[in-house]
């Protein structure tokens, strides 16, 4: 279609690939770099995420990377931080980022998404324990919602993952998180 814009173009690319089995291997043209007709698989994919390299990931898949998942009860120190989450269980056959803390968005059932800030890990300040992804949501929203399905789209990496010397150093650190998660999520919502 020869009125088509960039966008639309790479508009068309998520029905390539359907989460969590990604299909492939398929040519990428990029929008912005011209058509370059790079060989796309979905293990190039899967390594991008492994090594926490989401813009590229995202550029390739059409979509931010994201995983969905059942939300499950954690050990309720986080409300008393100042951080409630909504924890989930990384799904098994799902290819996981880098341990670290993430800023995205978050979406509950058919709601529509709000920024957040996200832990992937086991915690190590508090002993460690299985890997899990703790979304704190950066605007309200009620209830528990135990059982309730949440997706998370990571878009930027923030940092490692690491131990504190206290729950309070964790504290501040966390206040830092937000704060660049806001100013970084600022143009994408
Ligand atoms: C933005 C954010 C960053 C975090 N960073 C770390 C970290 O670097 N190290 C760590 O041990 N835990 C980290 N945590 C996890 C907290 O330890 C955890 O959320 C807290 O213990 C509450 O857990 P709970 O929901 O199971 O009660 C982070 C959590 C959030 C929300």
């Amino acid at each position: 279609m020869s009125s088509a814009t960039p966008v639309t173009r790479r508009m068309s690319l998520p029905s390539r690939i359907i989460e969590p089995c990604l299909a492939g291997p398929f040519r990428f043209d990029s929008w912005r770099d011209g058509p370059s007709g790079e060989v796309v698989s979905s293990s190039r994919i899967r390594t991008l995420v492994r090594d926490g390299d989401l813009t590229q990931a995202e550029a390739f898949l059409g979509h931010p990377f994201r995983v969905l998942g059942p939300i499950v009860e954690g050990d309720r120190r986080g409300r008393s931080m100042g951080a409630p989450t909504l924890n989930l269980i990384w799904p098994a056959d799902q290819v996981a980022p880098p341990y670290g803390v993430y800023a995205g968005r978050a979406g509950l059932a058919a709601e529509k998404p709000v920024p957040a800030v996200a832990n992937f890990g086991i915690r190590p300040t508090f002993g460690g324990g299985d890997p899990r992804l703790e979304v704190h949501l950066l605007e309200d929203i009620t209830g528990d919602h135990y059982g309730d399905q949440v997706r998370f789209e990571l878009l930027h990496h923030l940092r490692e993952e690491r131990r504190f010397e206290s729950p309070q150093a964790l504290q501040a650190q966390i206040r830092r998180d937000v704060e660049t998660a806001r100013r970084l999520l600022a143009d994408r919502l």
